[in-house]
C-alpha cells in the first residue's frame, strides 16, 4: 500500500502498558505452567456486583423484551435518568451540575483519550508518574508534551511552581493512579489558581475519588470557579465495579470556554458524530449504582479492598520499605527494595513469589525504581501474597 500513516503512532511504546505486562506473565506460565500465579497488577475489581445493581440491568434487559418498552439507539449524551443520578451524586457531595454539562460514555479511558479531538495544538502538561493514557493518546495526535516530576519530595503530588506562564493543557488525577497520592483542598486551589493565571485547562480524573476516606475533595467542582477552568472525568470503574460492564461519565461546564468558544457544545458535536451512546441495561445498572442504596451497596465491596490495601500496608510497615497509597486509593506505590529497577523487582516477584505487579517506570520515567500493587485482588489471594512477600523481602 502506499497510503500514508499516522507516524504519531511510531513516537509510542510498541506495547500499551498493561498489555505488555500480561505477554510477560504469560511468557512466565508457558515456561512454569505450575506456578500459582497471584495478580496484584492492573487495578481489575474482582468482586461481584452487588444485587441492586444487577436486578436493575435485569429490570431494563426484559423491558427490551416488550414491544411497548424495548429501545433503540440511546441519546449520545446519556438518558436523562442517568444525568440526574450523577448529579444527585454530586449533589450529595456539595457540588451543583448543571444536566447539560454531563456526558455518559463507556468509561473514562475513552473519554481520556477522545477529548484530545476538541484541543489544538497546545502544550500538554502530564505528571509523571501517571496513567499512561494521558501520554500515550496525546503522543498519537503529535502534541508538544512535557512533564511535571513527581518523586518522594514532593510526595508525588507535583504543583505549579516553576513552570512557565504561557496557556496549556494539564492533566491531573487525584487520587493518582499509581502513587495514590491525593491533592487537598488547598493544592487544588492553587492548581486552578494558576489555570484561570494563565489561561490553562486542567483536565482532572477523578476515577478513584470513591476511595477517599479524608476531607480531600472528590471532584474538582468542590472548590470555587472550576467550572471555568476544569473538566472533570470519571468512571463506576472502580466505584462499583463496572471494569466490565463499561460505564463512566465527562463533566464540561457550560462555563468553560476558550476564546469564547464553548468546550462544551464542541464535545458535544464530537461525541454526536463519533459515538453511539452507552446502552439501555448499563445506563440502568448505572442509575442503581449511585443511587444512595447503590453507593451503600458498593461501600462494602470497597471496604474490601480497603481492607486488602491495609493488609499490604501493614506488611511495607514491618519491613521498613517506602510506600504511598493505600489509605485514598486502592493502589500502593513503594520503593523497590535494595535499590532494584521497576522491571528488575517485576521479574525477581514473579520468579520468587509468583506475583505480578506493575513496573512504576510503566507509568513514566520519574516512577523508575517504583512498583504499583493493587488491592483489588480477593483478600485470600492478598493474605498469601503478603505470606510470601514477608518471607521473600
Ligand atoms: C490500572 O490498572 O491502572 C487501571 O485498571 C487501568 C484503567 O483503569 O484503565
Amino acid at each position: 500500500m502506499k497510503i500514508k500513516i499516522n507516524k504519531n503512532f511510531l513516537n509510542l511504546e510498541e506495547n500499551y502498558l498493561f498489555s505488555d505486562i500480561n505477554k510477560r506473565v504469560n511468557a512466565y506460565k508457558e515456561k512454569n505452567p505450575n506456578a500459582d500465579i497471584i495478580r496484584l497488577g492492573i487495578g481489575d475489581v474482582t468482586l461481584p456486583l452487588p444485587k441492586i445493581i444487577v436486578d436493575a440491568m435485569k429490570k431494563a434487559s426484559d423491558e427490551m423484551l416488550s414491544k411497548d418498552t424495548f429501545r433503540g439507539y440511546p441519546p449520545e449524551y446519556g438518558y436523562d435518568f442517568i444525568k440526574e443520578a450523577i448529579k444527585d451524586y454530586y449533589n450529595r457531595n456539595n457540588v451543583s451540575l448543571d444536566i447539560e454539562s454531563i456526558f455518559v460514555s463507556d468509561g473514562a479511558k475513552s473519554d481520556l483519550g477522545n477529548i484530545v479531538d476538541i484541543l489544538g495544538n497546545n502544550d500538554i502538561y502530564i505528571p509523571n508518574p501517571v496513567y499512561p493514557v494521558y501520554l500515550d493518546s496525546n503522543l498519537m495526535s503529535g502534541r508538544r508534551i512535557h512533564f511535571i516530576e513527581g518523586n518522594e519530595a514532593n510526595n508525588f503530588l507535583p504543583m505549579p511552581d516553576g513552570l512557565n506562564n504561557k496557556p496549556k493543557v494539564i492533566y491531573l488525577c487525584s487520587p493518582n493512579n499509581p502513587t495514590g497520592a491525593t491533592y487537598n483542598f488547598n493544592e487544588l486551589a492553587k492548581w486552578l489558581e494558576y489555570a484561570y493565571k494563565t489561561g490553562s485547562l486542567i483536565i482532572y480524573d477523578a476515577a478513584y475519588e470513591a476511595f477517599i476516606v479524608d476531607s480531600s475533595p472528590r471532584s474538582i467542582y468542590q472548590i470555587p470557579n472550576a467550572k471555568y477552568v476544569a473538566i472533570e472525568v470519571s468512571s463506576l470503574s472502580k466505584m462499583a465495579g463496572f471494569t466490565g460492564v463499561r460505564c463512566g461519565y465527562t463533566i464540561i461546564p457550560l462555563e468553560l470556554k476558550a476564546n469564547d468558544v464553548s468546550l462544551n457544545k464542541l464535545w458535544k458535536r464530537r461525541q454526536a458524530t463519533k459515538f453511539n451512546g452507552v446502552s439501555y441495561p448499563v445506563q440502568r445498572a448505572a442509575e442503581a449504582a449511585l443511587s444512595i442504596e447503590g453507593v451503600k451497596a458498593c461501600k462494602e465491596n470497597l471496604d474490601k479492598y480497603k481492607e486488602n490495601a491495609r493488609l499490604l500496608s501493614d506488611l511495607f510497615d514491618r519491613k521498613h520499605i517506602w510506600y504511598s497509597g493505600g489509605k485514598n486509593s486502592p493502589y500502593i506505590w513503594l520503593k523497590c527494595p535494595n535499590n532494584m529497577k521497576s522491571f528488575e523487582f517485576f521479574d525477581y516477584l514473579l520468579d520468587k513469589a509468583n506475583i505480578v505487579g506493575t513496573p512504576g517506570v510503566g507509568f513514566g520515567k520519574f516512577g523508575e525504581g517504583y512498583f504499583r500493587l493493587t488491592s483489588f485482588n480477593t483478600k485470600e489471594n492478598t493474605i498469601k501474597a503478603v505470606e510470601r512477600l514477608e518471607k521473600l523481602l
